[in-house]
């Protein structure tokens, strides 16, 4: 029967994270390592799913029981997708799903968000309802919401549209910038952070001084709005600069730890333009803007603060179909 593979990328925050679950704005670019979904048409109304990359192997339920019962974890968001997709454009057939991904999950580059656009863009393509990307987006942010609850859906943006994105909450705004690659060195910080859990302890601090936390939000808002300029301008030093002031607010938040702190020191002693941690916090990822004959120096000041530098391309192309 037929089938069809699909692909999206993963994502990095550039600024703005945390800020923009609250009606605003970040930068963020969708990065070279993507996650691959195929889907195959059945005879049987069956839901079958191979995920070997999160533990899903041979998982099957039948279409009408879609979200129902215990959903393993690695199972959850492409269940949901489809699910949420049959409700909104109902169809008869069964589905053979695999994914694969050319990322670790615990990098923090949004391999749920990628895999619920994939299993999106592929049902719409299947179907041949030939949906906007803003249309898929709708429905892959719907998705992520059903799950987790909460989420500004900036990593979801990444994955349909690709390249560099000024994004505001919720998909307000999407707009795609002008730039070609960046000078971008990534470190992981070998620890696996959870959005939700630092999400919630904002939330809390915001519950008690709600003004230090709106203050630093709005401090964050300014950053992200300059740097957004010099993006465009490729001021890399100024761009830089911004980064690590974004690093300050996010520390005064409470998100950052001594690991990613030292990991962003140390790149900047080595000589990148600016440093900071990218996502929740807690953990995953911290990224510096460096010159080329930097990079090298940069590289091996994050390894020295305990940290992995992960080879990564960005700005790289949005969801698509793979021939
Ligand atoms: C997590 O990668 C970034 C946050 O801003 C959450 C979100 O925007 O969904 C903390």
């Amino acid at each position: 029967m037929k089938s069809i593979v699909v692909s999206a990328p993963g994502k990095l925050i550039l600024l703005g994270e945390h800020s923009v679950v609250y009606d605003r704005p970040c930068l963020v670019t969708a990065v070279g390592q993507r996650m691959r979904v195929k889907v195959e048409l059945s005879n049987e109304a069956e839901f079958q799913l191979e995920a070997p990359d999160v533990q899903v192997v041979g998982y099957k339920k039948s279409i009408s029981e879609l979200g129902k019962g215990e959903v393993p974890k690695g199972a959850k968001f492409v269940e949901f997708a489809v699910k949420n997709f049959a409700e909104k454009y109902p169809f008869k057939q069964g589905l053979k799903i695999e994914t694969t991904s050319e990322f670790s999950s615990k990098l923090g580059f949004g391999s749920s968000s990628a895999s619920t656009v994939c299993v999106i863009k592929a049902l719409s393509e299947l179907m041949n309802l030939k949906l906007s990307s803003k249309e898929i987006f709708d429905l892959a942010y719907k998705t992520v919401l059903d799950i987790q609850g909460k989420g500004s859906g900036f990593d979801v943006a990444a994955a349909v549209y690709g390249g560099t994105l000024y994004f505001v909450t919720g998909g307000k705004v999407i707009e795609p910038l002008q730039v070609d690659s960046l000078p971008m060195v990534v470190g992981y910080s070998g620890v696996k952070a959870d959005t939700v859990t630092l999400i919630n302890q904002v939330k809390e601090r915001m519950l008690k001084e709600p003004e230090v936390i709106e203050n630093i939000y709005n401090q964050i808002t300014l950053l992200v709005e300059e740097a957004k300029k010099q993006l465009l301008k490729k001021d890399w030093q100024k761009f830089g600069d911004l980064m690590n002031k974004d690093q300050v607010c996010l520390r005064q938040l409470g998100v950052s730890t001594d690991k990613l702190d030292a990991m962003t020191n140390g790149a900047v002693q080595a000589g990148a333009y600016g440093a900071k941690l990218s996502g929740a916090g807690g953990g995953d990822c911290m990224i510096a803007f460096a010159p080329l004959e930097k990079r090298e120096e940069v590289a091996k000041n994050i390894e020295k603060a305990g940290g992995e530098v992960i080879n990564i391309e960005t700005n790289v192309e949005g969801v698509r179909e793979e021939k």
